[in-house]
């Protein structure tokens, strides 16, 4: 067990810029638990994940609070309050990160709500406290997001256990291979009363540091579309056969991705993306015969949104019949763009304003967990800047003084969710 977790609780007089060190050390830690050597890689109830529940079990245990792991993965520690039975607080993120992930993204806002347990050095606020680490959320292994907090949302549809990963596993096998029992994922499911969901969580992109904030409030989270192309022409010989003649199907998604491109670059607000390509047979000297690619549609306002995903679609399409090229698509994803809750987003703004710092309200171009919880409980997101705006990379980081107000801030709004409860 690494050394950040045990040193300040013999003294429970840990100030929040040694609580936001210790964070950051967890964090990094974390990021070194992966399930390939490409850097930071850590899919759906993969081995590492249980060095990460072992770690974070292991710091809220030493707080007190009653730690499990659910049918679904999730890790979820209850720090009791005054008032056992009152409506808890949830504080949660995900676990899981995208391929070569940073360090933060997901686990600051997990790692976040345990030092904010820690932080309250023995106090009991008048309801419990629940942490939980989501299982899932990126949507890496089975082409899905959120199925942690579907689960404990109880949105998790059986057939998504159906779902199979590249390797053939399917989600049911996998929660099993885990040592989990995947007949029990209703029990994920939360049957207590809460107050409020709040996740800490990087922002992802420039805006805070273009603003030179530190903190941001999300009032409301982009909706976001994602689906599966395949185009199909016929392979053939690279070298004998005629321009005129191809059904190339990598030159026909490649001539559609500059499309999805140009559709986002016309189009204020909208953000379209196709993240990755798979051609067959993939040889050299071989007319590709089929190319699958993904393709991420967001914007804030849903109708602008499925307006655009309908035109890339149709798009695909035309290119298709005059290329001689079969193309199909598979929805994996269809989330529409959610609001915050006003009260708490107005309660977090106070919390933010009372450490100081200018509160400023923003949109959320990023999937998170929030989305789907905030269907079940209020929920509201408070985002740490993001130096240089990166993500999903290894250089994606965050500065040691915005951790530690994230922490004062997260205090303050425990004391504003008093008065709100
Ligand atoms: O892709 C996203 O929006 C998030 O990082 N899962
Ligand atoms: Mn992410
Ligand atoms: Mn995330």
């Amino acid at each position: 067990m690494s050394s950040w977790h045990t040193s300040s609780l013999a003294t429970h007089s840990i100030t929040t810029l040694a609580l936001a060190r210790q964070v950051l050390e967890c964090c990094r830690t974390l990021a070194g638990y992966s399930e390939n050597d490409m850097g930071t890689t850590r899919t759906f109830l993969c081995p590492a994940m249980r060095d990460c529940h072992r770690d974070l079990g292991s710091w809220m245990e030493q707080l007190g609070m009653s730690v499990r792991v659910d049918a679904a993965g999730n890790l979820r520690g209850v720090y009791g309050g005054a008032c056992p039975n009152a409506p808890r607080l949830v504080i949660g993120s995900h676990l899981d990160t995208v391929p070569n992930a940073g360090a933060y993204d997901g686990v600051l806002g997990v790692v976040l709500g345990v030092a904010l347990v820690e932080a309250l050095a023995g106090r009991k606020p008048p309801f419990p406290i629940e942490v939980i680490g989501f299982s899932e959320e990126e949507g890496v292994r089975f082409g899905f997001p959120f199925l942690g907090s579907r689960a404990f949302t109880g949105l998790l549809e059986a057939d998504l256990l159906r779902r199979k990963d590249k390797g053939g596993i399917t989600v049911e096998e996998a929660i099993r291979n885990f040592g989990l029992d995947p007949s029990l994922i209703a029990d994920a499911r939360t049957r207590d009363p809460a107050v409020a969901y709040l996740e800490f969580h990087i922002e992802q992109g420039p805006v805070l540091e273009s603003l030179d904030l530190p903190l941001g409030v999300v009032g409301a989270i982009a909706g976001q579309s994602r689906a599966v192309m395949l185009f199909r022409g016929r392979a053939n010989h690279a070298g004998t056969t005629p321009m005129h003649l191809r059904h190339d199907a990598l030159a026909g998604a490649a001539e559609w991705i500059t499309a999805v491109e140009h559709e986002a670059r016309s189009n204020m607000g909208l953000v379209a993306t196709v993240g990755s390509i798979d051609a067959k047979p993939g040889a050299g000297n071989v007319i590709a015969g089929e190319a699958q690619a993904t393709l991420d549609v967001r914007h804030s306002d849903d109708k602008a949104r499925l307006e655009a995903l309908k035109r890339i679609l149709a798009r695909a399409g035309e290119m298709g019949t005059r290329r001689g090229l079969t193309v199909e698509h598979e929805m994996r994803l269809n989330q529409r763009a959610v609001a915050m809750d006003t009260r708490l987003v107005e309660g977090a703004e106070k919390a933010i304003g009372a450490c100081g710092i200018k509160p400023h309200r923003m949109v959320s171009g990023a999937g998170h967990d929030a989305m789907i919880v905030s269907g079940k409980i209020p929920s509201v997101m408070i985002f740490l800047r993001s130096p240089k705006g990166i993500s999903h990379h290894p250089d994606e980081t965050v500065q040691l003084e915005d951790v530690e107000l994230a922490l004062r801030a997260g205090l303050r709004f425990i004391d504003e969710l008093e008065t709100l409860a």
